[in-house]
Formats: C-alpha cells, structure tokens, sequence
C-alpha cells in the first residue's frame, strides 16, 4: 500500500496545468480513497465500482464527514444510454419519529447543536443500500472486491489526517463522547496527532461481513442490532429506531432535475435534496446577465449571483421536502418563464433584501417557511472511468462526526436534525417537517454538465450544509461563463447569500469591494475558513483534468 501511495504522487498527482488523464480519473477527499477508486479504475471497474471502494475507504480515513453509517446521493451519467440517473440513499426517520421530536418541554426548537448527539438525531442509514443498488445498475467488479482497500487499510492503520486531529483537539465537547473517545485515543488517553497510525479492527471485521452477504449483512442480523442497542443505549438523548425500521430502508432511484443553462445542459439530484432545484434555479436567475458580468471577485459578480442566491433560497425553504411526503412543484420551480419573472425582481444597483418565495406553477400545497439549520460534515466525490460513465456523488454523515456515537468501528449520523425542528407554522405544515419513514431535506447538489456538443462537460458537488448551494452554483458560473479550468474555479474565495447577510469568504479581492456592497444596502460578514470541498472533473481535449478543494485535503488523481 505504501508502495502504492508512493507511485500514485509520483505519477498520477495531477496539478494545474498537467497533462490531462486519458482514459479515468477520481477526484475525492483523501488521497487514499481516492486511489482505492484508481485501483478499481485500473482494474476495468466502473466510475460505480470506484465510488464504493472510495466510500468505504472515506468511512475509516474521513470519518468525521461520511460512510455507512450515514447517507449520500449519487448521480450516474451512461453514454451508452446518454442518460443521467440519480440514487437516492438519504437517511430516513425511524417509525418512532413526530413532529414534535426536537422541541423542548414547552413547545419551543431545541437549540440545534443540543439535538446533534445521542440515538434521536439518528436517521436509518441509507449509504449501503444505496451502492448496492447503483452496483447492481452499473457494477463491472465483484462487490467484495471493492472493500478490499478499505479493510487492508483498517487492519493495517492509517495516518491520521491533520484535519481529523484538528477537529478533534478543537472540539470541547470531546469528554461527553463516550465512543469517540475511546477510538481517537492513544495508549496514554490522549487524543490521536495527525500522522498517528489508526487501526479499525472493527470496522474492518464490518466491512468483511457486508463484502459478504452484501446490504442485507447490514440491515439485519448483528450489525443492525448493534446500531440498534447504540441508538437506545448511547450515553444521551436515546432514539427509537427499531430493527424493522433497519430492515424496511430502501435506496430509491429517481429521475435527476436537469435545465438548459446557455448552451450547457445540466443535471443535479432532484428532492429530497433541495440542492438540485437550487443550484439550477441560480443559474436560470442570472442567466439573462452576460458572461462578463457575472466575473468572479467583481461587484456586479458578486451582486448578481447574491441576488439569485436569495431567491433560490426562498423557494427552497418553502416547497422542498420529502417528495414521499409532501407535493413539491418541482416542475414548477424550473420552468424557464417563471425563473425569468423572478430574475426581474433583481436589480443591478441594490440589494432587495429578504426575498419571498415565488408562486411556481404546479404548486398544489401551501407551506410554512421553514426552520432549519444544516451543519458540518459531509465529502464530495467525483468520478470518470473508461468506458466515459461519469458518477458525481455527495455523502454524509451531517454533522462533523454525525450523532457522535459509533457502532461496529463506524459513525452514526445526525442526519434527522436536517430537518425544520418547527412542524407547524402559522397553521400551515412546513414541508420538511419531521415524520415517520420521511427523508430530511438535504442541500447537496452532486451535479453533471453537458457541453454543446451533448458530450459529458463537467463533475462537481460539494459538502458545506446550505451553503453546498453556492459553493457549486458558483463554481459552474466561473467554469461556464468564466472559462476557469477547476483548479482556478475550486480556489476562488466563496460568496454565499442564504435569503441573509452576504457572506464573504476572507480574500483580499473580496474585502475591497465591502464598502460599495454595503452601499448597496448588504449586511455583509466575511468569514474565515468556509467549509467546501469542492472535487471536480472537467473533459477538455485529449482526457480530463480535475481539481481537490485546496481547504480540504483531497486529490485529483487519474491516467
Ligand atoms: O444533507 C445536507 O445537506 C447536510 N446534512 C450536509 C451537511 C454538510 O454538508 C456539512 N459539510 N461540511
């Protein structure tokens, strides 16, 4: 393996500028998921085999962000086909789930980070289910081949990575978690550095078990039992979920939302993410503006696409949720004359303020504005393989370390604090409201681009909560109307506007256009450090070229 890792930066590492991969290649947030990916690419296995290999892998080097504990979303495009799917493996609440799960004795929302740890913010993990699914589709390797990486690696140890040891000596509340403790900690009871050598021998008998007898080996029987027992019995805040709940969950493949942006085709994943709809809704909105206008780092740049933003967000939290659940106008929401009324709201001399949502057509129910905060935690990759199959795919455990509890050497997530923790407002439901066997609404937007020539264009998606949003709407505006390659696209410093203040990522080209952004009526907050980790795959002549999130610690790797 070391071997291996040597090889893969001497001759696979590809900076900007490189020569393009030829024939595969990986971008994903560690340099040893992603070379368990190439493996699988090297060996003819498919962009769907190489997603699996990377996953499992990320569930023991990245385990703050995600794995089989939590639930992920994954775009597939076929050129043999010329189709893109989608699967959906988002976690869903257990039968014991009410609307009224995370409000305090007297009615009110808990404060969200009080309702992270412990069994109730668990949802039923969705992950497993949902590579078996995509693998079964699109599979070319054995699946117990795929895991063969992730358990070496977890029966051998792996280097701590520095972001994993900084999150953990950062984290106060490290002392209440039982689990987390125990496994971070080295013989002397302090916490692991990054470098120190982490071995997972639990993790790696799991990973055995559902090479094995596949999804089934972990929903039922003794991996099942065990997310059971840690559910009820974790040290606080014990949840409901059952062993039934375990064994009813479904991966569900469902129709990608896709809209024409100038002369590109793009395609993102439908409810119950709502970062689909968002990100194309963002693009339409300012798709009556030139390419010029809307540069990077410049005033109209950054106003312009703020404005969308707020507008892709009011209609976000008003009508997406669960599908299974609640009507969303998903139609609605894209259609192209709708969005050019609604880009008329935005003007080029001042900021609107709070936006409304819209009236889309098709809507069918009214809903409450919602209630709901997303938090840290979650890992995009992206993916091309021989045969041109291209998987983009986002992945999550929610917040950084999900539910901060671990069965079976994995983490379990926190993904039902997803959703509003407010069911009712005003008399009206709000359409992510908690409830039995629904999915939280989600912001992720693993997304694939089309060129004008119909050919594969682009792969992106990012983690970051809410702001997944702007970080891959703003990539694709740099990349399509700016003509960045990735590397330059993923480097930018971010502009967020959720329907609030303006939120500038700290960059000396941003904070000079502060005082004419706040004459123009923003509250403007500039922030250090924000959380994206966008990976991204371009097709340019000859191969592709990628990029890793130079915030995070991924790679681009490829042949
Ligand atoms: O599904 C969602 O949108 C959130 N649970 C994702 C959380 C996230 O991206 C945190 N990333 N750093």
């Amino acid at each position: 393996m070391k071997r291996l890792l040597a090889l893969l930066f001497a001759f696979t590492l590809l900076p900007a500028g490189a020569a393009p991969a030829k024939h595969h290649m990986i971008a994903a947030a560690n340099p040893y998921a992603a070379e368990a990916g190439l493996e699988m690419l090297r060996q003819g296995g498919s962009a769907v085999d190489a997603a699996i290999a990377a996953q499992m892998v990320l569930t023991l080097v990245e385990p703050e962000s995600s794995g089989i504990g939590g639930g992920a979303f994954m775009l597939v495009f076929d050129p043999k086909t010329g189709k893109v799917t989608s699967f959906d493996g988002r976690e869903t609440a257990p039968t014991s789930a009410t609307p009224g799960m995370f409000l305090d004795a007297a009615g009110n929302p808990r404060p969200h980070r009080d309702a992270i740890p412990g069994g109730l913010s668990v949802g039923v993990p969705g992950a497993v289910a949902m590579l078996e699914l995509a693998h079964k589709k699109y599979g070319k390797l054995a699946w117990a081949k795929l895991f063969e990486p992730a358990i070496q690696l977890a029966e051998n140890g792996f280097p701590v990575t520095k972001k994993l040891a900084r999150l953990l000596a950062a984290n106060p509340d490290i002392a209440a978690m039982p689990d987390i403790k125990r496994y971070f900690a080295r013989p002397d009871g302090t916490l692991v550095k990054a470098g120190d050598r982490l071995k997972n021998p639990d993790l790696a008998a799991t990973f055995r078990a559902i090479a094995k007898g596949g999804a089934r080996a972990f929903y039922t029987g003794a991996i099942a039992q065990a997310i059971v027992d840690k559910v009820h019995n974790g040290s606080i805040q014990p949840g409901g979920m059952t062993l039934k709940d375990l064994a009813r969950y479904r991966a569900v493949e469902r129709a990608p939302v896709c809209t024409i942006y100038r002369v590109y085709k793009l395609c993102s994943m439908a409810p119950p993410s709502s970062g689909g709809i968002a990100v194309l809704q963002i693009l339409k909105l300012v798709e009556r503006f030139s390419s010029p206008q809307l540069a990077p780092n410049t005033l109209d740049g950054v106003h312009l696409f703020a404005q969308a933003s707020r507008l892709a967000f009011a209609d976000r939290g008003r009508y997406v949720g669960d599908p299974a659940f609640v009507a969303v106008p998903v139609k609605g929401l894209l259609d192209p004359t709708y969005l050019k009324d609604r880009s008329r709201l935005i003007n080029a001399t001042s900021d609107m303020g709070e936006a409304s949502p819209g009236t889309p057509p098709h809507t069918r129910a009214d809903f409450a504005p919602p209630d709901t905060k997303e938090r840290e935690g979650t890992s995009h990759m992206s993916i091309v393989d021989d045969a041109g199959r291209v998987v983009s795919m986002t992945t999550t455990v929610e917040f950084l370390l999900g539910s901060e509890m671990m069965a079976k050497g994995f983490i379990l997530n926190n993904q039902l604090t997803d959703f509003s923790f407010v069911a009712v407002k005003d008399g009206k439901m709000v359409a992510n409201a908690p409830a039995p066997g629904k999915r939280p609404l989600s912001s992720m937007a693993p997304t694939i681009v089309f060129g004008k020539d119909g050919k594969f264009l682009i792969a992106v998606g990012s983690p970051g909560g809410p702001a997944i949003i702007d970080y891959v709407a703003g990539t694709l505006v740099a990349m399509l109307d700016g003509g960045l390659d990735p590397a330059r696209a993923v480097a930018l410093p971010h502009v967020l506007n959720m329907n609030g203040p303006l939120v500038l990522e700290q960059n000396p080209a941003l904070t000079a256009l502060v005082p004419r952004l706040t004459a123009k009526g923003y509250e403007v907050r500039t922030l250090q450090n924000e959380s994206s980790g966008l990976h991204v795959i371009e097709r340019v002549p000859g191969g592709y070229i990628g990029a890793a999130d130079p915030r995070r610690e991924g790679v681009a790797v490829g042949d």
